[in-house]
């Protein structure tokens, strides 16, 4: 029955709903002091150009198609790309932000999920396909993330805003690439389908996992602007633990696309 199918769907957005709105009241508390600001752009700057390099290197020397190799190396001058913006922007506040621990981020959590896949080489158009359905949602994930990050930061700072914007087109381009290359590696498009449907749970709970360590991080390292905002989101945070659906994209509740 049909009714049965919609129900679990329409439950899953209504919840994404509520996630999107606290998130963004979460950003605009901490993008409200150069601390929290620093923070969030190294934090986006590392998830960029750290931890993919070697996979593209990889997925490189892995094909033999010339258009698939352009695509790869595009994608990778683009990662590196975004990485500077965001590094500059975070240089702008005038803050020097600590490095970023593993927990906070997603690749680092994702990598759990996956048994440790990012920790050996990619050797085959197999591993491609993995590590494309990875990028996959991964890319989903940004596309979700940085339209409220542009929302947030156009109240504060324009020009971040504008990179983020920027950035956003480069990324539905790179989710192009993750369809066009899965596709003509996957064995079958049935797998492929499944490979992503897969990948887009485990990445929902890698994600999760990272939210959750940022919160503390936040919180330990007092980057919230107030001593009450600390301790409303440390209440917010602990609940949410107990409370929050699993946080899938927009993606995995529509129709599958491409
Ligand atoms: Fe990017
Ligand atoms: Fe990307």
């Amino acid at each position: 029955m049909n009714t049965h199918a919609r129900t679990p769907m329409t439950k899953k957005r209504n919840q994404s709903f509520v996630q999107r709105y606290m998130t963004k009241r979460f950003m605009r508390a901490l993008i409200s002091t150069p601390e929290g600001r620093a923070h969030i752009l190294t934090q986006i700057a590392d998830a960029e150009d750290n931890g993919e390099a070697r996979v593209f290197d990889d997925a490189l020397a892995s094909v033999e198609d010339p258009q698939i190799k352009k695509l790869i190396a595009r994608h990778r001058e683009d990662e590196i790309r975004h990485g500077q913006l965001f590094r500059n922007a975070a240089k702008k506040t005038g803050i020097t932000p600590a490095a970023i621990p593993d927990e906070l981020k997603a690749l680092w959590q994702l990598n759990q999920e996956i048994d440790g896949f990012f920790d050996r080489p990619i050797t085959d158009q197999r591993g491609v396909v993995t590590a494309y359905v990875v990028l996959l949602a991964l890319e989903e994930r940004a596309m979700e993330q940085f339209a409220m990050h542009r929302e947030v930061f156009a109240e504060v700072d324009p020009e971040v805003a504008a990179i983020f914007e920027e950035v956003e087109r480069d990324e539905e381009r790179h989710l192009k690439y993750c369809h066009a290359i899965t596709k003509m590696y996957a064995d079958s498009e049935e797998e492929r389908r499944a490979a992503i449907d897969d990948m887009r749970v485990k990445e929902a709970r890698a994600f999760q996992r990272t939210q959750h360590a940022n919160m503390a991080y936040i919180a330990e390292h007092r980057l919230m602007p107030s001593a009450w905002s600390r301790l409303g989101w440390s209440i917010i945070g602990a609940l949410g633990r107990f409370t929050t659906p699993l946080p899938m994209t927009r993606y995995a509740l529509a129709p599958v696309a491409a």
